[in-house]
């Protein structure tokens, strides 16, 4: 009975692999409809690009990219960008992160001036500004907008490099001096804080990605 069952399942992995095998192949080039199906969520097809790299990749090869070239990113991988951004986890599933996306030029130029030291704002064609929206946190005051919106945007950070985009985050948050600016710049509401500016552009500066496992950083049981 037991073999029985390992063999149809083992026969079933076969077809499951032969399957995916041949989706990859199908998989046209961006916007195709490589079938991404998220736990708990299967009606969600999203969209995600042929080559996209695996996730243990994408997050060991990220590196914070500051130069761009001026060819536009398409829209749909803005919209992908967002997707990842939303699919961070955050404290009680409040969902506090907010996004903004800024390509309109004359704004852009008014956000490079927020921080004149970045030259990643200078170069940006297009930015994503992730916002904690303070009215959303189920408990106020214990840190949790920032926190959501941190893990949000590593989740675009990660998601940029995966499909070839470079990105890095640029803080308004905790700046005094830059909220202010940003939240009138985009009229954001008083309780949504501008947390960082993500320029997205295609790379034009290469990056090594060493191993940084480092030993001393990692402790087991007790420090
Ligand atoms: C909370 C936070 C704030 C950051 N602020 C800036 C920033 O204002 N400007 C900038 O160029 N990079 C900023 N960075 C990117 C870091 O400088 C970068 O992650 C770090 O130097 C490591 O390099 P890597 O991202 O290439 O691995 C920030 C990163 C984090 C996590």
């Amino acid at each position: 009975m037991q073999n029985h069952w390992r063999s149809s399942r083992s026969k079933g992995l076969i077809v499951v692999a032969l399957a995916a095998f041949i989706l990859t192949l199908a998989a046209p080039d961006y916007p195709g409809p490589a079938q991404a199906q998220p736990a708990g969520s299967a009606a969600a097809a999203i969209q995600v690009p042929k080559g996209t790299l695996d996730a243990v990749t994408a997050i060991l090869t990220r590196r914070s990219i500051r130069d761009y070239t001026p060819h536009p990113v398409p829209p749909e991988m803005i919209k992908l960008l967002l997707t990842a951004g939303m699919a961070a986890p955050s404290a009680f599933d409040e969902r506090s992160t907010e996004f903004v996306v800024v390509n309109d030029p004359k704004i852009l130029k008014e956000i490079a001036k927020v921080n004149p030291n970045s030259r990643q704002l200078k170069k940006m064609t297009v930015g994503i500004v992730v916002c904690g929206n303070q009215a959303k946190e189920k408990h106020k005051g214990q840190g949790y907008w920032q926190l959501d919106g941190a893990v949000a945007s590593e989740n675009i950070l990660i998601a940029a490099n995966a499909i070839g985009l470079g990105a890095v985050w640029t803080a308004i948050y905790p700046y005094p001096d830059r909220i202010p600016k940003v939240q009138k710049l985009l009229n954001l509401p008083q309780e949504v804080i501008p947390l960082n500016i993500i320029p997205v552009g295609y790379p034009a500066e290469k990056k090594i990605t060493g191993d940084r496992y480092d030993p001393a950083r990692a402790h087991t049981n007790r420090w």
